[in-house]
């Protein structure tokens, strides 16, 4: 038999108020492409960031190669020939792919080979379909590209254990595809490959073996010829879902959001929007698709009053709301969750009742120039209340 490239037993990891890991065992082999399935805040990334010395596990020990360890940093774990891909990544912008693959080298010696280096990252990206060219900078690079500095990163260090934290989250179908082959190629050469995701379908596809978290705990775990999708589903949320929506539009109302001709430039001052036009109903879910980079960001921040529009009009209720500022959109009753959550949607370094004032600091939560605390407290506590908001 195999034996596991990594074993990790009874993994714990507390933080104030929350057990983000309980009590986790799991082992990957060489070979497999290991699918870790779980809802938001399940405990996914928390697990893969002790396995890469990110974070230190409360309690449990981490066995690579039989063998325990204990990671001090992330240059530890990457010695151990254990690499990641975050879910948000980490690379630096202004440097060039090259430079970005080579700054976590922890030895090599006084005197880097620039040449050798992009021979050596020219020959990876031909032998695993990840092609980039290693001289260019990281903001002159689309995602799925910078996608690809990331896993290159990690076989550029000849990592054995792969870890890709929600990777097809960012990419088009297309590229989803060449992913899966890639992934195919590597753990086809004796890597062990693990594959964060919460998509059912991707992990059908993809996995030969998944375990499922729930909670901070493992729920279940299927290989391959075992994986049935109601088990899936019933390990990951707890509870059987029904998968039929009534979708008719008889209850559908009058027209509440009307866009005529909307057009609008995006951030490189060309077109973004051309002549738009959409009306949404009243108790219509209405959807939007298209390849990421055809207008739909542009489409949203016209809508919040974050981007001007050049033509045309936007009607909520019969109201003229074009080019009026966010707050006005906001006070009319049009709300924006954007794309990048932690970038504008939030400000992660301040607590939920701050980011919630943030939205409303005149009116609700101030009294004259005092802000009413107590208000923002309660209403937050409803707010997690009444959608299951995770803390
Ligand atoms: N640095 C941290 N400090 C405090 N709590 C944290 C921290 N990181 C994660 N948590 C909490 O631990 C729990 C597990 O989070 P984790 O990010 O591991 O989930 P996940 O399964 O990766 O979710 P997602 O699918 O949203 O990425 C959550 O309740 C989260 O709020
Ligand atoms: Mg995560």
């Amino acid at each position: 038999m195999t034996l596991p490239l990594i074993s990790m037993r009874q993994i714990t990891k507390r933080f104030p108020g929350v057990i983000a890991n309980n009590k986790i065992n799991l082992e990957l082999y060489p070979g497999e492409i290991h699918a870790l399935l779980g809802e938001n805040g399940s405990g996914k990334s928390t697990l893969m960031s002790i396995l890469t010395g990110l974070y230190k596990p409360t309690e449990g020990c981490i066995m690579v190669g039989g063998e325990e360890v204990k990671f001090a940093s992330p240059a530890d774990a990457i010695a151990s020939g254990i690499g990641m891909v975050h879910q948000h990544f980490k690379l630096i912008e202004s440097f060039t792919v090259a430079e970005n693959i080579v700054l976590s080298q922890s030895k090599g010696g006084f005197l880097l080979k620039p040449e050798q280096i992009i021979a050596d990252i020219e020959s990876l990206g031909e032998k695993y379909g990840l092609q980039v060219d290693p001289r260019a900078y990281v903001w002159q690079l689309g995602v799925g590209e910078k996608q690809r500095v990331e896993i290159l990163r990690m076989l550029y260090h000849r990592s054995r254990v792969l870890i890709l934290d929600e990777p097809t989250a960012v990419l088009t179908p297309q590229e989803t595809r060449e992913l899966f082959v890639n992934l195919r190629k590597m753990a086809d050469d004796g890597c062990a490959v693990v594959f964060i995701s919460h998509k059912l379908n991707e992990v059908e596809e993809l996995a030969d073996r998944v375990t499922v978290l729930r909670g901070g705990c493992v729920t279940g775990s299927a290989a391959k010829e075992d994986m049935r999708r109601d088990k899936l589903v019933q390990m990951m949320i707890g509870r059987e879902v029904l998968n039929t929506y009534e979708k008719n539009c008889e209850h559908c109302g009058e027209v509440v959001l009307q866009l005529e001709q909307v057009s609008a430039l995006n951030d490189m001052n060309t077109v973004g929007l051309n002549n738009v036009r959409l009306a949404v109903r009243a108790g219509e879910i209405y959807g939007i698709a298209g390849v990421s980079g055809n207008g739909q960001r542009e489409l949203a921040e016209v809508l919040a009053g974050l981007r001007p529009a050049m033509g045309g009009k936007i009607f909520f209720y019969g109201q003229d709301l074009t080019n009026k500022k966010p707050k006005e959109m906001i006070e009319a009753g049009i709300s924006y969750v954007p794309e990048d959550r932690l970038g504008m949607g939030l400000v992660p370094n301040l607590d939920s009742v701050n980011n919630v004032i943030l939205k409303e600091y005149d009116g609700k939560f101030s009294k004259g120039w005092r802000i009413r605390r107590e208000a923002a407290i309660a209403a937050t506590k409803r707010i997690v209340e009444d959608f299951d908001v995770k803390l």
